[in-house]
């Protein structure tokens, strides 16, 4: 959408993978006060997106107004609004199309202008309008496309700059139409489990963590600044006894390649999981500054699998180009057995290099520099993300080393 907002995938926190409708004013509290002094909002989490549940009523929008559950939340929206910015973040919302939402809630139908005012007069930042249970669950693409411009219409014509997320609208290839005048983000599929490859679920309605990269693959094009193909929010970190999602859970690693992999797709970054109960390797997956700067790259691209290195497909090779002329690239391996990998300037990204520079991003480590192909070794499930600059055809690791001490 063409709203000036957005410009980079949004980052923060959303409440549904973990909390489902058990959302309270406490919860949101002790999640801002968290982000705040743990990290996560330097690193640039700063929307904090309540999810399905926050609302009074169940159903019925033609009887029941839409607002606040005050026992949930008994000193209303705006204060937490005024909370969320005097501590420097913003506020999301969620509502839908429909007479009620996902989870029985009170929806917007027939109500969207209304609606959008009365989010902007609170202060909201983040509308995530949500299509899975309107009546347009099935519609042709025309319906879809006259649901989510009449809420972007809407919120245009407040006096305040919200991002607006139309969700669930993927089986109208919403991708194909709303960059323009359509939405900030659009989900590119149903809901993701807490999984990071666990075929069992694809029946079951979810998506695990490779099911999602495969469905972004071709679509790439679609997503750039201002409008995102989004992969769903992450699941680093859930709580597997009390999440909302479905699922095995995963271990530290696969939820380090999976957000890896959302920075690499440019999906928005949006954390699920309790952030109070996080453990020291999730924050710092979450914080990685040089893996956040793929993700937030003012450019915008998406990455795309440019090549596999052996026979099944389990090694793959992601690449996206950067605003500053590097690439950031992500050596993927989904199978069960340690494996070599390997990246060339000249074989990944056809760029005509005779030297590069090479830079290990979750290490912080500099790996020197090449015109052969770099060989790694990757684990199970892990991905490498490592990031190539040209440099010219003498340099050396010192040369480089002693350029950046100059600079
Ligand atoms: C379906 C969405 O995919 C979820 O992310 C969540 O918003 C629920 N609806 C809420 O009912």
């Amino acid at each position: 959408l063409s709203n000036g907002l957005a410009l980079t995938p949004p980052m923060g926190f959303s409440s549904w993978n973990q909390f489902g409708d058990q959302i309270t004013e406490q919860l949101f509290h002790e999640t801002i006060d968290t982000m705040a002094s743990n990290g996560l909002r330097d690193a640039g989490f700063i929307y904090i997106n309540l999810d399905d549940g926050w609302q009074h009523y169940k159903g019925n929008r033609s009887q029941n107004p839409l607002e606040p559950d005050p026992v949930k939340f008994p000193s209303g929206m705006k204060a937490l609004a005024d909370y969320a910015h005097s501590k420097g973040f913003k506020l999301g919302i969620y509502s839908g199309p429909g007479d009620s939402t996902c989870a029985g809630y009170t929806g917007s139908l027939g109500h969207e202008q209304e609606d959008a005012n009365m989010f902007a007069s609170w202060g909201i930042d983040h509308l995530k309008y949500d299509s899975c249970c309107s009546e347009g669950i099935d519609a042709p693409t025309p319906e879809v496309q006259a649901i989510v411009l009449k809420m972007s219409k809407a919120l245009l014509s407040t006096n305040r700059s919200i991002v607006y997320h139309a969700c669930h609208c993927g089986w109208a290839n919403i991708w194909e139409w709303a960059a323009s005048e359509g939405a900030n983000q659009w989900r590119i599929g149903q809901d993701i489990s807490d999984d990071f490859n666990y075929p069992g679920n694809r029946e079951k309605y979810y998506f695990d963590v490779l099911d999602m990269l495969d469905r972004g693959n071709n679509i790439t094009q679609y997503s750039g600044p201002g409008h995102w193909n989004d992969y769903d929010m992450l699941i680093v970190g859930l709580d597997g006894n009390s999440s909302q999602l479905v699922g095995t859970g995963a271990s530290n690693l696969e939820y380090r390649t999976h957000f890896s992999m959302w920075c690499m797709v440019a999906s928005p970054l949006l954390i699920g999981s309790d952030v109070r109960t996080l453990s020291t390797y999730d924050l710092q997956t979450l914080t990685n500054s040089e893996v956040i700067e793929v993700s937030q790259d003012p450019l915008g691209e998406a990455a795309q699998v440019v090549g596999t290195q052996d026979p099944g497909g389990d090694l793959q090779v992601y690449a996206k180009a950067m605003a500053d002329g590097s690439y950031a690239v992500a050596l993927l391996n989904r199978g069960p057995v340690t494996a070599d990998m390997s990246i060339s300037a000249r074989r990944d990204l056809t760029m005509p290099w005779d030297r590069y520079r090479l830079r290990d991003l979750w290490k912080h480590k500099e790996h020197g520099c090449y015109d052969i192909p770099y060989t790694i070794e990757v684990m199970p499930h892990e991905a490498k993300m490592l990031r190539l600059w040209q440099v010219d055809k003498n340099a050396t690791a010192y040369t480089v080393w002693n350029l950046k001490l100059e600079a």
